[in-house]
């Protein structure tokens, strides 16, 4: 029973954080990361400077990775000139995006939903010529911030046209972190008619403290693919009131204690995640993190 965590903290975990953080520090992050055993690690965006200043340094950051090691980097990619960028930078893997609703696609990528899959037609060309994975993003998979509730039948379609392109999986973006699992299950249902649980990834924020909720109905109806942040940093600067993702400690915790091995080490996770709470100078919400942090203190 293997489960595979793709680690979002150097991406949508730094995305919206207000305090600047340093290339270096962003670099050793992700050392910890390594360190504590996660193999899939989403490093930083390829996108418009102004849309996203944190990641401005996405090529910088990348140049420091250690590409000839196990980890797979991935890369986020709006369109081919961020595609490009991400190529050149040495991934071997890219993550195009778009999401459910209309409202969310315009002022996250100033597209209608089908321009971004027209432009992503490119991508994908481009990648298969060049030998890079490309991952697709769903956004808004339940609820949107605009347009309030998505209709699955939206999500399964955007999902099928990304797949028919050649996304090797798509993570379906919970946005806005304020699904709970009846929803996920009617989402869900209606998915795994048409697509195959191991093409489908769980992407949940933590808003109202759902997230591990959601994950344990997604797994119990075959989802193995998770993306979660060390501490539950994130949120997205286009989803106003998104808090962060999924903690990849309380994933890991949970995980763990429910026999599931992740190859994660617990205790170099949370020197991960307590690394970068002192380089965003707030404090990580985590209940897993902030839990080890008490009995360390005491
Ligand atoms: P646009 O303004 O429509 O782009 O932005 P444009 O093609 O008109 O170009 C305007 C300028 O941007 C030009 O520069 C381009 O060169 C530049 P100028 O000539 O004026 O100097 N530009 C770029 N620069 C660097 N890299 C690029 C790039 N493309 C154009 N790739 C665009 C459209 C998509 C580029 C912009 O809206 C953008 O970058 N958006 C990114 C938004 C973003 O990163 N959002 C957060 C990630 S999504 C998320 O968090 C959800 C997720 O976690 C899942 C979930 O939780 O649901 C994945
Ligand atoms: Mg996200």
């Amino acid at each position: 029973m293997k489960v595979k965590i793709t680690e979002v903290g150097p991406r949508d975990g730094l995305q919206n954080e207000k305090v600047p953080v340093a290339t270096k520090d962003k670099f050793e992050f992700i050392q910890l990361l390594i360190r504590a055993g996660l193999t899939n690690i989403e490093a930083t965006s390829f996108v418009k400077k102004e849309s996203i200043p944190q990641l401005a340094d996405a090529a910088e950051l990348s140049a420091l990775l250690n590409w000839n090691g196990p980890v797979e980097f991935s890369a986020l990619t709006p369109n081919t000139k961020g595609y490009e960028a991400a190529k050149n930078a040495g991934y071997k893997e890219v993550a195009v995006f778009t999401a459910a609703s209309e409202s969310f696609t315009k002022k996250n990528i100033n597209r209608t939903i089908d321009e971004s899959i027209q432009g992503f037609k490119e991508i994908f060309t481009l990648a298969r010529q060049d030998g890079i994975r490309v991952r697709g993003y769903v956004s808004t998979v339940i609820d949107c911030p605009y347009e309030g509730k998505i209709d699955p039948k939206k999500v399964l379609e955007v999902s099928k046209i990304l797949l028919d392109q050649g996304a090797y999986e798509i993570s379906l973006g919970e946005t806005i972190g304020t699904g709970v699992p009846t929803e996920v299950e009617r989402l869900l249902e209606l998915l795994l008619k048409e697509i195959p649980a191991d093409k489908l990834a769980g992407h949940f924020h933590d808003t109202y403290g759902m997230a591990i909720a959601n994950v344990e109905k997604a797994f119990s109806m075959g989802i193995r693919s998770f993306d979660s942040s060390a501490g539950g940093l994130g949120g997205c600067p286009y989803a106003k009131g998104a808090a962060g993702n999924l903690a990849t400690d309380d994933l890991v915790y949970f995980l763990e204690k429910s026999g599931v091995p992740t190859g994660i080490d617990p205790g170099l996770l949370w020197e991960a995640s307590s690394f970068m709470e002192k380089a965003i100078a707030r404090e990580l919400q985590s209940r897993t993190y902030l839990a080890t942090k008490k009995k360390r203190e005491a």
